[in-house]
């Protein structure tokens, strides 16, 4: 099975387990870790308390009796001695030493001795500090394991023969566990510690449970938009990391939902576009051949008036078709960025005047004035002259469009810091609020039901503000139904220094 298709994960797989899992056994060995210094420092706490009551034992030993008699071990009178200390605490081994340290006699029943000499260090040191401190010594019985223990120099007639070495709690304690268990305090300290432990592991598993189950909900919602739900958004609550995953995720589901959206209303938009074309085309194409027919047909009885006004009518239809196929042809180039604009320096009132004049046969029938304001020291611009001319062009179109007759038009050039303000201003219909915003898309044209008669696709503005966008220039609109409507857009001085090979790059 490929890795994409696999979609469920198995439980131990999930993260839920691993993080469970590394938890618990952190948890277990901080709690042997825990067990064992217990149980450690209570024996060396035991061991320790034990030492500095018993520290008297070893001393009392050493002065009450005759263990040395005539330099040798006085094995009778001792064994004596020791049964009776083992029999008011059994967990005492008591040996006698000579002063190289050799065991000479002890008593630890039923017990083989595994050393023969007993370091003396230990010996020494814990005479010298009188049992003040805690010291460990070893275990002749078991040299493997340490212990606490008393000690006291032994004499016979004020000659140093050796030392009584007095283990304490021996053989009793062996076993650490069984301290630990004996223990009221410390099995109550171990309970209440599992206790402790276990409490930790259920609250911090639930813990985890719940946020795993908002990883697993994630999980679930991102499924459901894979397959096709597009109305699948991630709810939590909350403000953790999670929460802001899932809100990023909601937001990019979002962005895809409506570039679907966008994608569909262009797909109906290119259908009607389609639908417009041939609409468009045909109707001056079936004008064309109408009056071709008619003029084949009538070749004979046609008067040269009626001619004349037929090849007129027919010219025009293919005026029109003629600059319907060049809007298309002129956008899609822009769209599928084919036309790059070349800027150079050049003066935008010239310009303005050729398409003003180019503009009065239109203007002139309409009875609409049709004026230019600007300052007559006004800079160079730089800019795409072609492109700049179709600009002016588009948007004088329209505003000779969409003003009535006797109206006034005003194209205006202010100079402004770094660049030039052009404003073309009308007083004619204007645009509604709610088609405002549209009309620089493809194929949209504002008012569909107006009183004007309105040949264009809708190209038009589309291709202004396209031009406009491959220059960074930005075009801004302001209009009031009945009123009328200005575009304004800026255009970049010339500077004297400025590269003008360069070219504007397509965002
Ligand atoms: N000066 C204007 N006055 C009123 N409406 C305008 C003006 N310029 C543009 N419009 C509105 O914007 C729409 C889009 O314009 P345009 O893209 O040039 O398409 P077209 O001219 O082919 O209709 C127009 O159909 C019109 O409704
Ligand atoms: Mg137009």
């Amino acid at each position: 099975m490929k890795g994409i298709q696999k979609t469920k994960t198995s439980f131990f797989n999930s993260l839920y387990w691993k993080i469970a899992a590394i938890f618990l056994i952190t948890l277990l060995v901080l709690s042997v870790v825990y067990l064992y210094i217990s149980v450690y420092t209570a024996e060396m706490y035991f061991q320790e308390t034990s030492q500095k009551l018993n520290a008297e034992i070893a001393p009392h030993i050493a002065g009450d009796n005759q263990c040395f008699v005539n330099g040798e071990a006085n094995e009778a009178a001792l064994k004596e001695v020791f049964h009776n200390v083992m029999i008011i605490n059994p967990s005492i081994e008591v040996y006698l030493l000579n002063t190289d340290g050799k065991i000479l006699t002890y008593f630890a029943p039923n017990k083989i001795i595994e050393l023969e000499y007993v370091p003396l260090n230990p010996i020494k040191e814990f005479i010298d500090v009188k049992g003040e401190a805690f010291i460990m010594g070893i275990d002749p019985k078991n040299v493997h394991s340490m212990k606490g223990f008393s000690a006291s120099e032994v004499y016979e007639d004020s000659t140093f023969m050796g030392y009584i070495y007095v283990i304490l709690g021996g053989e009793e304690y062996e076993n650490a566990a069984q301290l630990v268990f004996g223990s009221y305090m410390l099995r109550l300290g171990v309970r209440s510690m599992s206790i402790t432990l276990i409490a930790a592991a259920i609250i911090s598993l639930i813990a985890l449970a719940l946020i795993t189950r908002n990883l697993r909900k994630i999980i679930v919602v991102i499924r459901r938009f894979k397959d096709g739900d597009l109305n699948a958004r991630i709810k939590l609550r909350g403000k953790g990391e999670l929460s802001e995953f899932g809100n990023s995720f909601n937001e990019m589901a979002d962005t895809i939902v409506s570039n679907i959206e966008e994608m569909k209303t262009m797909d109906n938009l290119r259908r009607e576009l389609v639908a417009n074309v041939s609409h468009d085309l045909r109707t001056p194409l079936a004008t064309i051949q109408g009056y071709i027919e008619t003029i084949m047909m009538k070749a004979d009885i046609l008067s040269d008036a009626e001619r004349k006004s037929y090849l007129e009518t027919i010219f025009r239809s293919t005026e029109r078709l003629k600059n319907l196929v060049e809007e298309l042809f002129e956008l899609s180039k822009l769209e599928a960025r084919e036309s790059k604009p070349t800027p150079e320096p050049f003066s935008i009132a010239e310009l303005v005047q050729d398409v003003q004049q180019k503009n009065l046969i239109i203007a002139k029938p309409k009875n609409i004035d049709l004026s230019l304001e600007f300052p007559l020291d006004l800079p160079l611009v730089t800019a795409d002259i072609g492109m700049m001319e179709k600009v002016l062009q588009n948007l004088l179109d329209n505003a000779l469009k969409f003003t009535p007759n006797g109206g006034k038009i005003t194209i205006s050039l202010v100079s402004q810091k770094e660049d030039v303000l052009v404003s073309i201003k009308d007083d004619g219909q204007g645009i509604s609020p709610d088609a405002l915003p549209h009309i620089f898309e493809r194929y949209q044209k504002a008012e569909r039901t107006s009183s004007v008669d309105n040949e264009g696709l809708g190209l038009g503005l589309a291709i202004v503000k396209k031009i406009l966008e491959v220059h960074e220039i930005n075009i801004d609109v302001k209009s009031t139904k009945d009123t009328g409507t200005v575009f304004s857009f800026k255009v970049p001085i010339f500077k004297a220094n400025q590269r003008i090979d360069k070219k504007f790059e397509y965002s």
